[in-house]
């Protein structure tokens, strides 16, 4: 695998153990796609930008090794990189809302706009991420603990909100909670197409090792993002995942 490097400029804080990575990089990558960030030494890990402007953005938390060690990295780092990968969010057409869960905020990222509206959930205040991105009135907030915005989880302030202002809604998070929304979102009449990014053990990124293969998809070239039609065939979605050791968990 051939990778291009690009120098860190700028970290920041955004949340307990999340931190943003600012680097230039001269490829164009669209909101909802990939890349491979290789660490000498210890491996590689798919990751979705957080932004995808001139200068480029990675927002991680620390949840093994090679993630640990890109949090770690700091303004001089190189940092290593191969793609972009893997099919983007398609283009709102009206008003539209981004549902994110955690750190599953910094794949919608990109998508923040004027006609952009948002419901961010987290267990906690701390965990909170990029509410400040959006226009005031615009993004809605649940806590599991709350410590801040409405107390409960994603689903269950879903079920108090008119969503029949929106052409689109994307959502991204901790798959649990996406398959709750999927669930919340097929049980009532919804006319916005329906996107969610998803994440599953990814080895080699273009499509090669089948090992993240999910309900005859490969996930590295047929999404990350998927439409709520294509989810409605991936029997796995919300139930199991296979891990590096080969092993299929329950989630
Ligand atoms: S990661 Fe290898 S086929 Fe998708």
């Amino acid at each position: 695998m051939s990778y291009e490097y690009a120098t860190v400029s700028g970290v920041k804080e955004e949340g307990r153990g999340v931190r943003t990575l600012w680097f230039q990089w001269e490829r164009k990558v669209e909101p909802g796609q990939f890349v491979m960030v290789w660490v000498p030494g210890l491996g590689e890990i798919p990751l979705s930008l957080s932004s995808t402007d001139h200068t480029k953005s990675i927002t991680i938390k620390s949840f093994g090794p090679v993630s640990e060690a890109i949090t770690r990295m700091s303004p001089g780092d190189r940092i290593y990189l191969r793609g972009p990968y893997g099919r983007p969010f398609t283009r709102p057409t009206g008003q539209y809302l981004l549902i994110g869960g955690g750190s599953g905020m910094a794949s919608l990222r990109p998508m923040v706009g004027p006609r952009a509206h948002a419901i961010i959930s987290a267990r906690s205040k701390d965990d909170l991420i990029f509410r400040d991105a959006f226009q005031p009135g615009r993004v809605h907030v649940t806590t599991d603990d709350g410590s801040e915005g409405f107390k409960g989880n994603t689903v269950d302030f879903l079920r108090t909100f008119d969503l029949s202002g929106f052409t689109e809604i994307y959502v991204c998070g901790p798959e649990r909670m996406m398959f709750s929304v999927y669930r919340e979102l097929r049980s009532r009449q919804v006319n916005a197409r329906v996107e969610f990014s998803l994440e599953r053990l990814m080895k080699c990124g273009i499509g090669l090792c089948d090992s993240c293969s999910i309900g005859g998809y490969q996930l590295c070239r047929d999404g990350p993002v998927f439409s709520i039609d294509e989810l409605d065939r991936m029997e796995e979605f919300g139930r199991s995942r296979l891990v590096e050791s080969g092993r299929r968990i329950t989630l």
